[in-house]
């Protein structure tokens, strides 16, 4: 048997098979498989080196945290993007932005109509109620649209992913009422830090880079015959809007605040004195199939 040389090793393990395997996963890996053994062959790299990989990422499996590494190296804007460019190349309306849903959706939280509070009375920052109207491409309100808002709280860390939160704090379901219209009363959200000491803050250590990202609060908007929208709102000031970890900021979904100085219509949601208040109105395009139009989060849509 001749010995085996790098081009005939990488050539076994492109072409080897005893089945006729999935092609589409076989085209993907060997393409991956080629660029790694070029990497380690143009780089040097060298056993320590590639064995420390290896052992980081059996780690970061294991922490659960390889949704933080995605969103860190831009692959999860680089398929938002992908999806833009689709949509332009139809040439079709698309309605509201999306934006990335992020490592951290939990399905299932409490459901509510038309309104609701999202913090607990404990929950220390500045009161804000966002509200805002669903509509299709034609302007028509969208009676019954569904949506999934979530995020952090004031020491920027996720129910479910925190164990000092209780499971779905800050995380609602609300449907829109016959005119489309939603609300909420929340806090307003400060930004989000990658866990310290973690394999994912390990990785940006060495390459050098923060892993904050602005304050937000995410979006999954749905309704039937419509397409479902993910999507994240920004809250303005904040120093890190251009300097995303996760390059997810876009212009048009950041928030206007609104200062409210009397609590006139809205002491349903608890509120009995001055507070802020922002509109995010949603438009969402006509649904291509039922599975666009299905309010799925990354984990279910994979399930
Ligand atoms: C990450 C965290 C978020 O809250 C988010 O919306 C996107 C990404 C992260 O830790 O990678
Ligand atoms: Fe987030």
């Amino acid at each position: 048997m001749a010995e085996l040389n790098i081009d005939g090793l990488l050539d076994k393990v492109l072409h080897d098979r005893i089945a006729p395997g999935n092609d589409r996963v076989r085209a993907i890996v060997n393409r991956i498989t080629t660029d790694l053994y070029r990497t380690i062959e143009q780089l040097d790299v060298q056993p320590d080196e590639f064995w420390a990989a290896a052992d980081w990422l059996t780690r970061l499996g294991a922490s659960g945290q390889t949704g933080l590494i995605t969103a860190g190296l831009g692959f999860d804007r680089l398929l938002d993007i992908r999806q833009d460019e689709a949509d332009r190349r139809r040439g079709v309306k698309t309605g509201t932005p999306r934006a990335i849903e992020g490592p951290l959706f939990i399905p299932g939280a409490p459901a509510s109509d038309f309104e609701v509070r999202l913090d607990e009375a404990q929950d220390h920052g500045e009161c804000l109620v966002v509200e805002g109207t669903v509509r299709d491409l034609q302007g028509q309100p969208v009676a019954g649209a569904t949506m999934d808002v979530w995020h952090a709280n004031e020491h920027g860390r996720y129910s479910s992913f925190d164990p000092d939160q209780a499971p779905f704090h800050l995380r609602r379901r609300i449907t829109a009422n016959a005119r489309g219209e939603y609300r909420y009363r929340t806090i307003v959200p400060p930004g989000y830090a990658i866990p310290p000491n973690s394999p994912t803050s390990e990785l940006f250590a060495a390459l050098g880079r923060h892993g904050n990202r602005p304050a937000h609060i995410h979006y999954l908007v749905s309704a039937p015959g419509l397409r479902a929208l993910t999507t994240q709102v920004n809250l303005p000031g904040d120093p890190f809007l251009d300097d995303d970890f996760a390059y997810a900021t876009r212009q048009e979904l950041v928030l206007t605040l609104e200062d409210v100085p009397s609590p006139a219509g809205y002491e349903s949601l608890g509120i009995d004195g001055p507070f802020k208040r922002a509109r995010f109105d949603v438009t969402l395009p006509p649904a291509g199939s039922d599975r666009d139009a299905a309010h799925l989060g990354r984990a279910e849509r994979v399930a």
